[in-house]
């Protein structure tokens, strides 16, 4: 077998500076929180790729590599620094991906600027992916491109190389037809075009999967068999492949002195007290307003609580130099300041508001001692946060209140499901899972426990590189 090589925007690590000083964390987000949990485990080691590589954009400028290269050494894989001239970055990244593809696929069209040289820029930077790579491939590697930021990518690789074994995973939703046809004419079908030189392409849900194929054969007329598609005379198949997390790493996080010590110090701090916890990049997808109105509604509907729960609201910071964020930031704190100056006591207050990034052992310690996660995207691919919370902690205890617009809650249904806009609902499910007997919620716990330990992100990955192979094999079988 020969090398895997991931290719995302962003890289697994980014830089902190303080002064002179460098240092590399990891960076925020779902999509790398999953794959390199799949890296630093057992079975990618046990697969039997030669070698792995991840391909990124670098964060940090070139004379800088010899720095960050040091302090690489010792991971699983290489990583091979894309490095990109600012302002075409800016157009491709704040602009096509971020001001475009993300709020369109989000369902916010009102948010979607459309401007010719954004797209100009995205082109450009996908073809500097596959130049980059170009001279790098040898013909038994596996490529393996993420998400929205590189949706021409694979046709481009295909171009480059026509027998290239190339799968495409997004990790946003695919939106219905009736927002996707809202593109320009060129613009969809080459996003389309681009995503079909895949040979294998996989989404979260059915339903998103179902929207792709949908808008494939209205734009391009290409029509699907189930899941495959017979394009340019090549079979390309498009299948759901729910992604999930590090069960193990989660579930036996407390056992870490580390955790342990969080932990306590958290209650104690909170003693007497219910915890409700969240943790969101700063997004306007995420619902962080109408959470707050609900928090707000719960503490006028339900007075009882008062001086009797916290709310600790985390944000990680993110795409911040984006107007869409910042104003988002901004009404944010504002509504905190006010929940908080109008209903706190002397002794108490109700919002106990972070915009940080979380070390690990901190994170596991805020799930296990959070009595409910109130986690109410107003759209999200699937929401890793979601399953971490469930996965926390053996013998776990706690509510988990979900949007049932985010795509965990396809899987999760044992959570308290709720509409994140319906105020009342929210309100009413957070007194719910405040009041819920325990049995109950070890009961409710433990059945969303097993299933997502039956399907880790191992099995994710596994599962996706399998159903890569065995299409090359029906490919052959075509020829
Ligand atoms: N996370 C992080 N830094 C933090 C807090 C959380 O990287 O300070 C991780 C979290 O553990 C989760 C991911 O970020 O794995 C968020 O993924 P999710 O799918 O919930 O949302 P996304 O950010 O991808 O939209
Ligand atoms: C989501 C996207 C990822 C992205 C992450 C963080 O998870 O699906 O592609 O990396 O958010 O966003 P950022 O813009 O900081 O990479």
């Amino acid at each position: 077998m020969g090398r895997l090589i991931i290719i995302s925007n962003r890289l697994p690590f980014s830089i902190d500076r303080e002064g002179d000083q460098l240092t590399l964390r990891q960076s925020s987000g779902g999509l790398v929180s999953a794959i390199k949990s799949y890296f630093e485990s057992e079975s990618s080691k046990n697969r039997g790729f030669t070698e792995k590589l991840w391909l990124g954009v670098a964060d940090f400028p070139q004379n800088e590599w010899t720095v960050v290269a040091e302090k690489l050494e010792g991971r699983d894989f290489e990583v091979i620094p894309l490095f990109l001239n600012k302002l075409l970055y800016k157009d491709y990244y704040n602009g096509f991906s971020n001001s475009l593809l993300w709020p369109l696929f989000h369902y916010f069209p009102s948010l979607v600027e459309y401007q010719a040289h954004y797209y100009d820029a995205y082109v450009k930077v996908n073809r500097a992916f596959a130049d980059k790579l170009k001279p790098l491939l040898q013909p038994d590697d596996t490529v393996w491109v993420h998400d929205y930021q590189l949706m021409m990518l694979p046709e481009m690789l295909r171009t480059d190389n026509p027998d290239i074994t190339v799968g495409f995973f997004l990790h946003i939703p695919f939106p219905s037809y009736e927002l996707f046809r809202m593109l320009p004419a060129e613009w969809k079908s080459s996003l389309l075009k681009g995503v079909l030189g895949s040979d294998l392409v996989g989404f979260h849900t059915h339903d998103y999967a179902q929207h792709f194929l949908q808008s494939v054969k209205m734009i391009l007329g290409v029509d699907s068999n189930f899941h495959n598609m017979q394009y340019q005379d090549r079979l390309v198949k498009a299948d759901l492949f729910p992604i999930s997390i590090d069960y193990k790493k989660f579930n036996t996080a407390c056992d870490d002195p580390e955790t342990k010590q969080h932990y306590k110090d958290i209650r104690n701090n909170f003693e007497g007290k219910k915890i409700i916890f969240s943790v969101d990049r700063l997004d306007y997808t995420k619902g962080l307003m109408d959470r707050l109105n609900a928090f707000e509604y719960f503490l006028e509907q339900y007075p009882e609580w008062r001086e009797k729960v916290v709310f600790i609201l985390n944000i990680v910071p993110s795409r911040d130099d984006i107007q869409a964020y910042n104003d988002r930031k901004q009404q944010i704190e504002q509504k905190i300041g006010t929940i908080n100056g109008k209903i706190s006591t002397i002794t108490w207050q109700p919002i106990i508001y972070r915009y940080t990034h979380l070390p690990f052992n901190e994170l596991a310690a805020l799930y296990k001692a959070a009595d409910v996660a109130l986690i109410t995207p107003l759209r999200d691919g699937m929401n890793l946060v979601a399953k971490e919370y469930v996965a926390s902690c053996s013998a776990r205890i706690g509510v988990l209140i979900l949007s049932e617009l985010a795509g965990a809650a396809n899987e999760l249904n044992e959570a308290l499901l709720v509409n994140p806009t319906d105020i009342v609902e929210v309100s009413n499910a957070i007194n719910k899972a405040l009041t819920m007997p325990q049995e109950e919620q070890q009961h409710r716990m433990a059945l969303m426990q097993q299933r997502l330990s039956d399907y880790d992100v191992i099995k994710w990955v596994s599962d996706f590189l399998d159903q890569l192979s065995n299409v090359k094999v029906e490919q052959e079988k075509q020829q």
